[in-house]
This record gives structure tokens, sequence and C-alpha cells, in this order.
């Protein structure tokens, strides 16, 4: 046996910055690429750090390479990448050897491996992109608590801090971790595309240009709605193309591309029967952008846009408005994931891991995970401090909705968030009419509102 302390494979994008982010919180890592030239670029190129990192050529040498029990983490692509490589690695392994994958895996093979594999496994989302994995991810643990302690060391010294505390726990049993990486990846999308719907406001509706709206953003980012995403869209608006002399962001295609979790969060929402519109309406954006095609077929069909009249403060409480209903959705989701599947998950837990490193960082998460242990089991629409914002901005996100459809802009995911808070404030809703409707047609039943007897029918039932 040898003396690394932790085992890496995959040496992509993240990987290498993982093994960087290791090495230099003192840690020896075993490095193993299945290309093995890129093992050796990698050792070259980490300078200093060099040192602390043992280039593996093969699994044999990686195996030999690390302090027993070990401990390796896979980055490899998510999918059947992970089963191969855990049946290559696995005739070099110890019974007692951890393997901990940190990909985007899909939660429910990371359950299947759990059960099936004979060996400890750990399942954790990792989020920050390149700059995080290299100083500093979010990382979100699910499986045993032995098996963690086990790396724990190792990462928390390489995650995020935000004041001081690490943006790594182990948040829950088997497929936890994973989850709530796909519920982040939701949010990312949902957030995302309510800003660029805000951005498509500013640019069609109020004939902006992207260096102003890199100053709107910028401002933004010094409120309520002080983010990562905020941030960067700020720079991504600011950023200038030398080949046309004008801003980049009206060279980028309007094609958005996505990898699956945004999706895997959908479609896992509707096993659970738990409502995520704002999530659901940001994949679909996605998926509409894509069709570039048609919609050039359809603007010369159909025309055009008309001009907005809105103040950016409108704008702008009209985005933390729909933030607010979108993190509702998410964290509501990770509440019946934990009762569906049994995890010990808490939300606040999961606030406080993406305070800091994730790509959904922002301010606000603090102020969540202090609003679900002061109301432990209320959704964020009940919690006094996001009562009082949504009372404050809901008139916002009306008047921007309003206008935005007035003027034929598209603005799905804020429609569907205040379509959302409509729905969920209205103590008596329209369903009757569908059980109504179920009973009339198929003698499904309905409850009655005066007495509570179940199973009720109506006049038809007697045809
Ligand atoms: C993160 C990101 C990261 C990655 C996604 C993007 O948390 O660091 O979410 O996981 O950027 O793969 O997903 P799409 O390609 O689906 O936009």
């Amino acid at each position: 046996m040898g003396q690394a302390d932790i085992g890496l494979i995959g040496l992509g994008t993240m990987g290498s910055a993982l093994a960087l982010n290791i090495a230099e919180k003192g840690f020896t890592v075993a490095v193993f690429n299945r290309t093995v030239a890129k093992t050796h670029a990698f050792v070259e190129e980490a300078g200093e750090l060099a040192e602390r990192v043992v280039a593996c050529d093969t699994l044999e040498a990686l195996t030999g390479a690390l302090k027993g029990p070990r401990a390796i983490i896979l980055m490899v692509p998510a999918g059947n990448p992970v089963d191969e490589q855990i049946e290559s690695l696995d005739p070099y392994l110890d019974a007692d050897d951890l393997v901990i994958d940190a990909g985007n895996a899909n939660f429910r093979d990371t359950m299947r491996r759990m059960e099936t594999l004979e060996r400890p496994f750990l399942g954790v989302g990792v989020s920050g992109g390149e700059e995080g994995a290299r100083h500093g991810p979010a990382i979100m643990g699910g499986g045993n608590p032995d098996h963690w302690a086990r790396v724990e060391p190792v990462l928390t010294a390489i995650s995020a801090k935000f004041e001081g505390a690490p943006c790594a726990a182990l948040l829950g049993e088997n497929g936890a971790g994973h989850f709530v990486k796909a519920v982040h990846n939701g949010i990312e999308y949902a957030d995302m595309q309510l800003i660029a719907e805000t951005y498509g406001l500013m640019r069609d509706g109020l004939g902006m240009a992207p260096p102003q709206m890199a100053e709107v953003f910028g401002e933004w980012n010094e409120g309520r709605l002080a983010s990562y995403l905020i941030e960067i869209s700020a720079e991504v608006a600011a950023a200038h193309d030398a080949a046309t002399d004008g801003p980049l962001l009206d060279v980028i295609v309007d094609a958005a591309g996505q990898k699956g979790t945004g999706r895997w969060t959908a479609i896992e929402a509707q096993h659970l029967g738990t409502p995520i519109p704002v999530i659901e309406a940001a994949v679909a954006a996605r998926n509409m952008s894509a069709q570039r095609e048609l919609r050039g077929v359809l603007a010369d069909a159909f025309g055009g846009a008309d001009k907005l009249d809105l103040k950016l403060d409108t704008l702008e409480a009209a985005l933390i408005c729909g933030k607010v209903l979108c993190y509702t959705q998410g964290f509501d989701m990770l509440r019946a994931a934990a009762e569906a599947f049994d995890w010990t998950l808490m939300r606040e837990d999961v606030a406080r891991n993406w305070r800091a490193g994730c790509i959904i960082r922002s301010a606000m998460l603090d102020d969540m995970a202090e609003a679900f242990e002061v109301a432990p089991g209320r959704t964020l629409m009940e919690a006094p401090y996001f009562a009082e914002i949504l009372s404050e901005t809901i008139g916002a996100l009306r008047e921007v909705v309003v206008a935005a459809s007035g003027a034929g802009l598209p603005v799905p995911a804020m429609a569907a968030a205040l379509g959302y808070f409509d729905t969920m404030r209205m103590a008596r809703g329209t369903a009757n009419m569908i059980q109504g409707q179920r009973d009339y047609f198929g003698l499904h039943g309905f409850v009655r509102e005066d007495t509570g007897d179940s199973d009720q029918h109506g006049p038809w039932a007697d045809e």
C-alpha cells in the first residue's frame, strides 16, 4: 500500500481542478486518466502542487499508491462510464475501500449502485463549475455517515466556505446528495431563465443595449438580488466582441444547451407529484430556444412584439418575487423527496450548503436557511421574512407579466411563478369542477365540502 491520501479518476476539466484543489489543501492525491498522456500533461502543468500528485498510468498503480482503506473519487461522465469505471476498478480494491461518485449522476443510478455494489459508496454532488472545483465548490453528500466521515476532512478542506463554515455536508442517505444536486440545477435553470426573461424585456421592450443592462445588473447585484448569477450576467452583458466591435451578447446564438440535470428535476417532480412550474417552464424554455428555425418561420408568419413601458425598479422587484417563488418550489420538492425516500434531508442544511461555492449561491440563501430554522416544516412562502418580500413584490411581478403579455413578449418562467402564487393563495380553488367532470365520465367519486363525506356521486350516476 502507498501513502497517497485519496485517489481521483478522470482528469477532465472538473476532475483536474478538483485534484489541484485537493493537493493545494495539503493532501496527496493519486490520479488516473484513461488517456495516459493527459495524466502526464496534468502533472506537468500542476507546478509546485505536483509534489503532492502521484501520476498513475494504470488502475493497479493507482490503487497501489493509496493508503488503506482506500478512498477514490470518480470524475467521469455520468451514466454508463461510471458503471464501467467501477467494474474495471473493482479487481484492484479491497472490500472496505470507498468509491465516491462526484459527477452529475442521476440519483436513481446512485441508489441502484449503492444497493448493488458490495462496497462503501458515496454519491456526491459538486457545484461551482471549473472555478469552484479548483478553489472551493459546494459539496452535497449522500450515503452512509461512516463512509462520509472517512473523506470528510478532505471534502470540507476543499469546499467553499461561507463566513468560515464549509459548504460540504452529508445531506442524507443513499441518493440524497445527487438528488440535491439535480434540484440545485433545476433552480439554476429557473434562476437563469428568469434573468434571461428580464434581459429580453430590457432588450425588446425597453430598447436597451447590453452595456446599459450590464450597469443595471451590476446595481441589482448590490441589493436583494446579490448573487453569482446576477454578477456574471452583468459581465456577460458588458463583454465586447472585437470581431464586430459590438456587444458579445448580440452575436451569441440564442439556443441554450443542456446536459439533462434540469430535465431530471422536472421528471422527478412529476414522479413526486410536487409542483415546480417555474423550473418546468425554464426547462421548456430551453427546449423552445433550440427550435430556432421554427421560431424564424413563426416570426415571419405572426410578426414580432411591441415596446414596453416599465420601470427598472419594477423589473427588479418582479425578479426578486420570481426568484423567491422558484426557490420555494425547489425546497418544497426537497421536502417531498425526503418524505418519499425516507431521507433525513433538512432544507436548512441544503440552504446552508448552497450559500457559497455553487452556481446558485446568493445572499438570499442565508436568509432561507434561517427561515427554515424559524419555521420548520413550513414552505418559504409562509416564513415571515419571505412572506413580507412576497407581499412587497408580487404587485411588480403581476405588472411585468401583464405588460409583457400585452406587448407579446415571452415571460414563461415569470408567468409560471405568478400562476403558482395565485393558485396557491386561493383557498377555494377550481378543482371541484375537475372532480365533477371525473365523476361524470368515470364515476370516480368526489368528497362533499359541506359534510366531508367521500365517494359521493352526482345525479348522472343514476342515469
Ligand atoms: C454546477 C453546474 C454544473 C454544470 C451543468 C450545467 O452546479 O456547477 O450546474 O453542474 O454547469 O452541467 O448544466 P447544463 O449543461 O444542463 O446547463
